[in-house]
């Protein structure tokens, strides 16, 4: 199942997304940088675009960068004066990043910042609320994440979670998986919190099957 998932994930991409030199390159450089192939793939990469978008989004907000793959698809989404803050841990994540928006061509609108994103979130406030967040970093951490984000973000906010189903882990309820423990913390947190409109939508694809969360700030 899993051969037909990437090969359906392929046909997408040659239909509907075509060549991209500066994503290719980003890809190519976090492999020969030693950076883990954990980014989105280039569907849920154009699918976060188009969601930042069609939210009009001109402040996004986006926690766990890596090589910075999603970072470039969601920069491209903004208008000129838009603007895009990321949160990373690991400074050689960051420093590989920095060199794909700059061949991106989306320097100039990216705030890299590396540290804790608790530390960073915790900093942060007092500016343009945010439009939309994309939250992609340590799972356990997904609650405080999106109360953050809702802190800082405008009513009508768009908030995406990924990886919230795990290939199913998200149902095992005695999980010593701190990635799955923090999952449902966060569907505990969505299901009773008053702020939010939320579902989740499974997915399969070149990333297995996992999903994501798709949230609107009342
Ligand atoms: C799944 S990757 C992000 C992939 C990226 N969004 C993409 O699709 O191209 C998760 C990233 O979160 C970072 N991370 C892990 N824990 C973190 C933390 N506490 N604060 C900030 N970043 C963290 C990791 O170093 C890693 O680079």
């Amino acid at each position: 199942m899993g051969e037909g998932w990437q090969a359906v994930d392929e046909y997408i991409a040659g239909k509907l997304l075509g060549a991209d030199d500066a994503l290719a390159a980003a890809l190519a450089n976090n492999a020969a940088k030693g950076l883990p192939p954990i980014d989105v793939s280039a569907a849920q990469g154009k699918m976060l675009f188009l969601l930042a978008q069609m939210a009009g989004a001109k402040r996004i907000l986006e926690v766990g960068t890596l090589g910075g793959y999603s970072t470039i698809w969601l920069a491209r989404a903004l208008p000129d004066d838009g603007s895009l803050v990321t949160l990373e841990l690991e400074p050689h994540h960051a420093a590989v990043a920095r060199e794909n928006f700059e061949r991106a061509g989306v320097s100039g609108k990216i705030d890299l910042r590396v540290g804790r994103a608790a530390d960073s979130l915790a900093a942060m406030g007092g500016d343009a609320p945010f439009d939309f967040a994309f939250i992609d970093a340590d799972k356990q951490n997904n609650a405080l994440y999106v109360d953050e984000a809702i802190r800082l973000g405008r009513s009508g906010m768009t908030i995406i979670v990924d990886n919230v189903v795990r290939e199913g882990g998200v149902l095992e309820v005695d999980s010593d998986d701190e990635r799955i423990v923090g999952t449902r913390a966060l569907f505990d947190m969505l299901s009773a919190d008053p702020r939010v409109d939320a579902t989740a939508v499974q997915t399969v694809g070149a990333k297995k099957w996992d999903g994501f969360v798709l949230a609107r700030v009342r």
